[in-house]
């Protein structure tokens, strides 16, 4: 039997060696505003980085203007360049490693009439756009192979940008629901070309993208990929999420993080826990309509437990030998534990790094067993206030001044 890893040693990580295996994983800030890399932003990631954790993903950097959920999300580009250099220079100050989580929302999006360039958001199919019920576009554009060659180049722009700003890593997305994840799951893939069909076809323009992607920065930085191994009824169930962890396998992907279900059609899933009722009360309310349409087709009582998506995890370890991030649960020092004895190489940590920037420092000094996180997800709701994503209760928000002023100011 292999030996179990010390959650505490390095890793090697494609051409990059992480510190420890501990992956603070995207939790969207928030602290974007009107789309700028804010001081707010950097800090949070330097005190992550100061808390012990060996990388710091930075969430939802958008590949363009079009490919933003929200307005308040930054796009890596020429603009943000002098801004994100700040926010890894800070996380490198404390020995960790920084990742630019790079994503296009595809049908997915928010973004009004007057600010979303394209006439409708892009997509695997067209047809109706059920998200366009909150923002006005009730259309979605079928992509075409020219559309999605000018795409891939954007991640592949994306992806230079984040090695010129100083990234260590990139995180392609490819779950949750966002145009990759369009691609992937049946729910949104109805195309009869090379591109649609069963999921090795499905998997054949993200693939596309993670090999430019790969092509052009992976000699010097890590390519992560995260994904959803489930989507829910009708969605892709886990012997496709095993099939895709072959495919990233195959393609030479550094890491895939296995994350579950798509944020309208299961998000609780993905958290392990329902989101508040109070997420329809979001300050921007077609995000609380938004949410509130959401809540309709969950489950009323997703009970949380630890490593709640070990059983799913488990299968596709027992389906690749490639790198895997354990996520969706950790908690405590049992739950690290369990994850490397089930063969994981890494554990990426969203609410238990949100509760308290400390855990991973305080956890290998040994002054805590487990956080105290009781996965309400209120923090889900607090990104869209001016402090953007914090714990409802140890409050560590952010001024929400240090929100709105370029990092690099
Ligand atoms: C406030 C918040 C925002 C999130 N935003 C993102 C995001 O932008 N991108 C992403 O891939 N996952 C996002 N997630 C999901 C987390 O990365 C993670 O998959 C999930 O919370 C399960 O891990 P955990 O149990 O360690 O929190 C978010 C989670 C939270 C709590
Ligand atoms: S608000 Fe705090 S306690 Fe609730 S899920 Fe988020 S981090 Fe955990």
């Amino acid at each position: 039997m292999a030996a179990i890893v010390d959650a505490f040693s390095p890793l090697q990580l494609g051409p990059i060696t992480l510190r420890n295996r501990f992956i603070k994983s995207a939790t969207n800030e928030g602290m974007a505003k009107g789309g700028i890399v804010s001081k707010g932003l950097a800090l949070f990631h330097e005190r992550i980085a100061a808390g012990g954790a060996a990388m710091s993903t930075v969430a939802y950097c958008a590949t363009s203007r079009d490919g933003r959920t929200f307005v308040d999300q930054a796009v890596l580009d020429a603009d943000s360049l002098a801004d994100f250099r700040v926010l890894t220079d800070g996380v490198h100050r404390h020995g960790a490693a920084a990742s630019a989580q790079i994503t296009h929302a595809g049908s997915f999006t928010f973004l009004d009439k007057a600010t979303l360039k394209a006439s409708r958001p892009l997509s695997s199919s067209g047809g109706f756009n059920k998200l366009g019920v909150v923002s006005g576009r009730f259309w979605k554009q079928r992509m075409t192979k020219a559309d999605m060659t000018a795409m891939a180049d954007e991640f592949v722009a994306a992806a230079r940008c984040a090695r010129e700003a100083g990234f260590d890593a990139v995180e392609i997305h490819m779950g949750h629901g966002y145009l990759l994840s369009q691609f992937v799951t049946p729910l949104y893939n109805k195309r009869r070309d090379n591109y649609g069909g069963d999921i090795e076809r499905r998997m054949n323009f993200p693939i596309e993208v993670l090999s430019r992607v790969l092509d052009a920065v992976g000699r010097d930085m890590a390519v992560l990929v995260k994904y959803s191994m489930t989507d829910g009824p009708k969605g892709n169930q886990i012997d496709e999420g095993m099939a895709v962890a072959r495919r990233l396998a195959a393609a030479g992907a550094h890491m895939a993080v296995l994350s579950n279900g798509l944020n309208v059609e299961s998000i609780s899933a993905m958290f392990g826990s329902n989101l508040p009722k109070s997420s329809a009360k979001s300050p921007n309310p077609i995000i609380g309509l938004g949410m509130w349409v959401q809540s309709l087709s969950e489950p009323k009582d997703v009970r949380f437990h630890e490593n709640y998506l070990r059983d799913l995890a488990l299968q596709v370890r027992g389906a690749t030998d490639m790198p895997l991030a354990y996520i969706g649960g950790v908690q405590s020092r049992h739950g690290v534990e369990q994850a490397m004895r089930d063969g994981f190489d890494a554990v990426a940590l969203g609410r238990a790094l949100v509760y308290d920037a400390n855990f991973v420092r305080d956890l290998q000094a040994g002054s805590i067993e487990k956080s105290l996180c009781n996965a309400c997800n209120r923090c889900v709701t607090m990104m869209y206030y001016p402090q953007g994503t914090s714990c409802v209760l140890t409050r560590n928000a952010m001024d929400a001044a240090l929100n709105t002023q370029r990092a690099s100011a």
